[in-house]
């Protein structure tokens, strides 16, 4: 079993942390036990995790990212509430980043806040959204527009549940873990870049290499005011053409189908901006063009600058972008103007027409 021991939490990786979550429980002397999951979860994960508890109290949702709201959030009060969790029950989100950022949020307000133990089920729930504390529901049609830092007191990754994950959200996820490569370590995207297609599941190192990288730059800047902003690489013109999906596609792209394209064009303009090596720049492409599919939609650059220009990472009105000085080295807070920004994205329209 690998171990990640911080002041603020603890994440154990490995085929027997199963078991090692029930010894905490019990070390732990917790009042009541919840578990929340969502239907698929439930399905999938929940057998694998049952038999390694006892007296618990399961709460079931609806999949998806719709039940990051308020509504869920008073369901699950609802049920700690009318089965008396006191200050010492702890909640177990079993299941991605959906559970983990609206249980973590519930967990962190009833009472003032109760212990919670993140069980993520999910490739980007075990790479990125189980670790960080960053906890939140959707409000209003904004994303993650209401929350709190609040970190989870364990956090317990068992590779194995990436085999019931469809395909298309191992695509999702994966997209983080190049990240991590990108931003920190050039040797974990080489690695990646060497995978035949999806095969992640069987490699629990590279997933270990990946979230330590971010549970690493989380110890350094919790709440990011500083390094933490490097995890943005990509996500500038990622969020502003999932934007753009989720309106204009019957079948929106997926978070880290979106960040691919993103970091394909923020790849770019740290080529132009900060002299990334051109043939940098060919790996990030060539990667991204091999392992995701080329969107069809007809992408309108002043829609997208838009999008930019109201980006909640944005500094002094500028649009804010973390970029890569070489593969493995990111340098955060960097402007570009607007004309930059279209040839980003049309290099990555005429590499992927
Ligand atoms: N807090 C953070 O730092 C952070 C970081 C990144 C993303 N997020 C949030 O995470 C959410 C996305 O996370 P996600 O991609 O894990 O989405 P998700 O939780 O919706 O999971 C994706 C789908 O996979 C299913 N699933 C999960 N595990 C499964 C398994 N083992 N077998 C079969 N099906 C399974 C789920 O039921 C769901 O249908 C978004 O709301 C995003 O805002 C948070």
């Amino acid at each position: 079993m690998k171990e990640i021991i911080q002041k603020d939490f603890e994440i154990f990786l490995g085929e027997e942390v199963l078991e090692h979550l029930s010894a905490v429980l019990i070390e732990n002397s917790y009042s009541k036990v919840f578990v929340l999951m969502d239907t698929n979860t439930q399905r999938f994960c929940w057998p694998l995790l049952s038999p390694y508890l006892v007296n618990f109290f399961p709460i079931v949702i609806p999949d998806g990212e719709s039940s990051k709201s308020l509504v869920q959030a008073e369901k699950i009060w609802e049920t700690l509430q009318n089965n008396m969790a006191d200050r010492r029950a702890v909640l177990i989100n079993l299941g991605g980043g959906v559970i983990s950022d609206l249980g973590g949020f519930c967990a962190a307000t009833y009472k003032r806040g109760i212990d919670f133990i993140n069980v993520p089920t999910s490739l980007l729930g075990m790479v990125d959204a189980a670790i960080g504390g960053k906890l939140g529901i959707d409000f209003l049609s904004f994303k993650n527009s209401i929350g709190l830092f609040k970190h989870p007191k364990y956090i317990f990754i068992y590779p194995s549940f990436i085999k019931t994950l469809p395909s298309e959200e191992i695509r999702n996820g994966l997209a983080e873990v190049v990240k991590h490569g990108l931003i920190d370590n050039k040797s974990l995207f080489e690695k990646l870049s060497q995978l035949e297609g999806q095969a992640i599941e069987k490699a629990g190192n590279l997933i270990f290499q990946s979230l330590k990288i971010k549970a690493d730059i989380v110890k350094k800047d919790p709440f990011e005011k500083d390094i933490r902003k490097s995890l943005n690489f990509g996500h500038t013109i990622g969020h502003a053409i999932e934007t753009w999906s989720l309106l204009n596609d019957a079948i929106p792209l997926k978070h880290g189908e979106a960040i691919a394209i993103g970091m394909i064009c923020e790849a770019y303009l740290s080529y132009e901006i900060l002299g990334l090596p051109l043939s940098e720049l060919e790996a990030i492409n060539a990667y991204f063009t091999k392992h995701y599919p080329k969107y069809k939609g007809a992408l309108n650059n002043d829609i997208l600058i838009e999008y930019m220009q109201n980006d909640k990472k944005n500094d002094a009105g500028f649009i804010n972008f973390s970029l890569l000085k070489r593969i493995g080295k990111a340098k955060i807070n960097i402007h570009c103007q607007e004309e930059l920004i279209v040839k980003a994205i049309d290099y990555y329209r005429k590499n992927n027409s």
